[in-house]
């Protein structure tokens, strides 16, 4: 290896300096387990030993196991604040985790609490630097998690965020908590803590949970905004409610014709008939719902955010004229429509425009990902106004889409926005269903209105 920096990419070590405790859905989590379990606890990336002193911070007292790769004297906090209580110090034992399918992972630990080291695999081919996942994980923390799986019925892990987007391993969790923007000090990486426990107790979880829901989401209100030195909070922009309505569907901020605002009535009307009738199908099989937490904002279940881009699917996978008839490409540089495709810092800000408003020092190519110009060859866009009720109509869809699936399966743009959501960008498999749509639906109505 050669160099320190390259070694720290490596291994990922990046130190849990807040503290992602202080929810009262992860203490209705421990709650669960305490209950059940020996409260014998591993940490099998300690690092430093931050999230032992964060758990201990909170009141979660346990008897724990450390190991590192590459083990350094524990955060002086740890030990004084143990030594505080006549608690025993820990030493952490010298291990990869990682290697041969995690052949010395420790066994027989109930409970795993960790942060392991993230890197994708394309970004370690791209920066030369050799990488510790398996094969056929695109990125290292999917090993990580797969053995902390492997080996304890339950588990309590900070991932990225985009975990909501692959579908790995959700028959085991039971929830998520996105965590604040500048949770770590040196990335902007949304991150989450998810909590995992054995398949055949989920429902028992989830039942109990809505129980206590109303409760719950009363207490996490403005949850990581508090003091961390009281063990309570950890430091991290507070987010602002009155910007969250951004991600929710707000008419005001697209302009629609009479024409096009008749067609999304019918089409919201439809959709969330299909949405109700698809959350009961097999494919959404309840076995792989679980929580959902943007910080102290209760999303609901994932079933039924899932529930509402299947529906959204499902209606343009049964209509073959919409998919067949228009042929629409990106990265065309005379396309008729623009696509800004990734939000601003501040909030959500991705939106269709007239190809116009690209500047033109925007050079459109083959690679664009942020900023596209898109071609619909369909006579349809010969009518007057056909490209403005288009862009209306898109717009108006992409608001409700983000607020009905809460933006849970857009590609996650690396960072959390300054009004704490997670800065997104649209995939153009589903602009061009938008865009589909939007344009399915006005030619419906004109052939009605003749
Ligand atoms: C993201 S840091 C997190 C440290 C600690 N869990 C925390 O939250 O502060 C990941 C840790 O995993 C360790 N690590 C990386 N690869 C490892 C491996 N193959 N086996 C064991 N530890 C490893 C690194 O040395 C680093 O301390």
């Amino acid at each position: 290896m050669n160099n320190q920096k390259e070694q720290n990419t490596q291994w990922g070590r990046y130190m849990t300096t807040s503290n992602p405790f202080v929810h009262p859905f992860f203490a209705f989590w421990w709650d669960f387990v305490k209950q059940r379990e020996e409260l014998r606890v591993l940490e099998p990336f300690v690092g430093e030993g931050h999230l032992p002193y964060h758990m201990t911070l909170c009141g979660y007292e346990a008897q724990w196991g450390f190991n590192d790769i590459r083990p350094v004297t524990l955060y002086e906090k740890l030990e004084a604040l143990w030594a505080s209580k006549g608690q025993r110090a820990v030493t952490v034992t010298q291990e990869d985790m990682l290697l041969n399918n995690g052949e010395h992972f420790p066994k027989g630990y109930p409970i795993i609490i960790t942060n392991p080291p993230f890197l994708a695999k394309n970004s370690a081919a791209r920066k030369k630097i050799p990488y510790q996942g398996s094969a056929e994980d695109a990125d290292v923390y999917q090993t990580a998690l797969r053995l902390c799986l492997n080996n304890a019925p339950y588990v309590g892990i900070l991932i990225p965020e985009s975990f909501l987007t692959q579908s790995l391993f959700l028959d085991r969790c039971w929830g998520t908590i996105q965590m604040p923007r500048e949770f770590f000090k040196k990335t902007k990486h949304p991150v989450m803590l998810a909590l995992f426990g054995p398949r055949a107790l989920k429902e028992v979880f989830l039942k109990k949970f809505e129980e206590s829901k109303e409760d719950i989401i009363r207490q996490s209100a403005g949850v990581y905004k508090k003091d961390e030195r009281s063990g309570r909070g950890s430091p991290g922009r507070a987010h602002n409610n009155e910007n969250h309505k951004n991600a929710r569907p707000d008419f005001h901020k697209v302009h629609l014709s009479a024409k096009a605002f008749g067609v999304l009535q019918g089409f919201l009307d439809q959709w969330q008939s299909q949405k109700e009738k698809d959350v009961n199908t097999r494919e959404l099989l309840s076995t792989e719902d679980f929580v959902v937490f943007r910080q102290d904002q209760y999303l609901g279940c994932y079933r039924n955010l899932y529930a509402w881009k299947h529906a959204f699917d499902q209606m343009i996978e049964q209509n073959p004229r919409l998919r067949k008839k228009a042929s629409v490409l990106c990265n065309v540089a005379n396309g008729q429509i623009g696509l800004f495709a990734t939000d601003s810092t501040r909030k959500a800000s991705i939106r269709f425009v007239k190809s116009e408003q690209i500047a033109e020092h925007i050079s459109i190519v083959q690679s664009a990902r942020s900023v596209s110009k898109i071609k619909i060859e369909d006579n349809y866009l010969e009518q007057p106004r056909a490209i403005e009720d288009i862009i209306g109509l898109s717009n108006a869809l992409l608001e409700y889409y983000r607020g009905r699936t809460q933006d849970a399966f857009l590609t996650g743009f690396q960072e959390v926005r300054l009004d704490g959501a997670v800065r997104k960008r649209l995939d153009f498999v589903t602009a061009k269903k938008i865009l589909l749509i939007s344009l399915g639906l006005l030619k419906k109505h004109q052939k009605k209105a003749l």
